[in-house]
């Protein structure tokens, strides 16, 4: 379950990461399914914390992150502020409470590796991650750039791996509301003219790896899809629901 095309993970964020706080919205209905799995932990340790999302209040937080981009977007105070990898946690074992992972193994070389860190340093986990085997897809990714599923497969490893590598007790399913506020790709999945946008597309590192003469064709479609009334026709079902259930998981491990 090694990552085979996620090497420069750092190097991408250190890129895209500029414009991510205003498109990575964290959503409140995210946040408190993670926040229920870590409640009562006093000390956490957030590994790929980005801009710092979905962190439970009044704990203590401790922000691990190899990109300085990100890190210097991040809110905590300079002393929790780690630059360092999932693979290679600069803490002693036992160290935190809890552990939480949300929306970055996928970044992560060496997955197995960096699970068993959270487990070494950590006596919990929380993992948010996706599960690529799962059905639906998003359509776009159908429709328009089946590259992005091409990579999305190398970048995810199968939810079932994931579960044995964390010994996770709880997979917890998360539906994808219709107006959910962190702008990762299946967050638009009834609004599709956001794709448009190219300071959405920026804040995505799949549409980030994936070069213009991929993206633009197929953004051209859909422009052109959503101008004569063809997506909408064909997604009239998809546009009376609240939430769909596009594979996102909460993996829970530890006590
Ligand atoms: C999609 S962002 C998620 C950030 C945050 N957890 C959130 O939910 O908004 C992925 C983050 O993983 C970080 N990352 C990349 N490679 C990593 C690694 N090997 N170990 C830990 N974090 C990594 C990136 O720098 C980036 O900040």
């Amino acid at each position: 379950m090694d990552n085979t095309s996620s090497g420069r993970a750092p190097a991408v964020y250190d890129h895209i990461g500029t414009g991510y706080r205003h498109i990575r919205v964290p959503d409140p209905r995210l946040h408190a399914l993670i926040g229920g799995a870590l409640a009562g932990a006093r000390t956490v340790v957030n590994v790929g914390a980005g801009t710092g999302s979905y962190e439970p209040e009044g704990a203590e937080v401790t922000a691990v992150d190899p990109s300085q981009v990100m890190l210097d977007q991040h809110p905590g105070a300079r002393d929790r502020k780690v630059k360092a990898s999932a693979e290679e946690l600069p803490f002693p074992d036992g160290s935190f409470d809890a552990a939480m992972a949300v929306m970055t193994l996928h970044h992560w070389p060496e997955q197995r590796r960096g699970l068993a860190e959270l487990r070494r340093v950590a006596r919990r986990q929380a993992v948010f991650t996706w599960d690529p085997d799962h059905l639906p897809r998003l359509w776009l990714l159908d429709e328009y750039l089946p590259e992005i599923l091409e990579l999305e497969r190398a970048r995810f490893a199968p939810l079932t791996e994931v579960a044995e590598a964390l010994g996770a007790h709880t997979v917890l399913p998360f539906e994808i509301p219709h107006d959910f506020t962190d702008g990762f790709q299946t967050a638009y999945w009834r609004r599709p003219e956001s794709f448009l946008d190219p300071a959405v597309r920026r804040a995505n590192s799949t549409f980030a790896r994936l070069p213009d003469s991929v993206v633009e064709p197929a953004i051209a479609r859909l422009r052109a899809d959503l101008d004569s009334g063809a997506w909408h026709r064909r997604h009239a079902g998809l546009l009376g629901r609240e939430t769909v259930d596009y594979g996102y998981r909460l993996l829970v491990a530890g006590e």
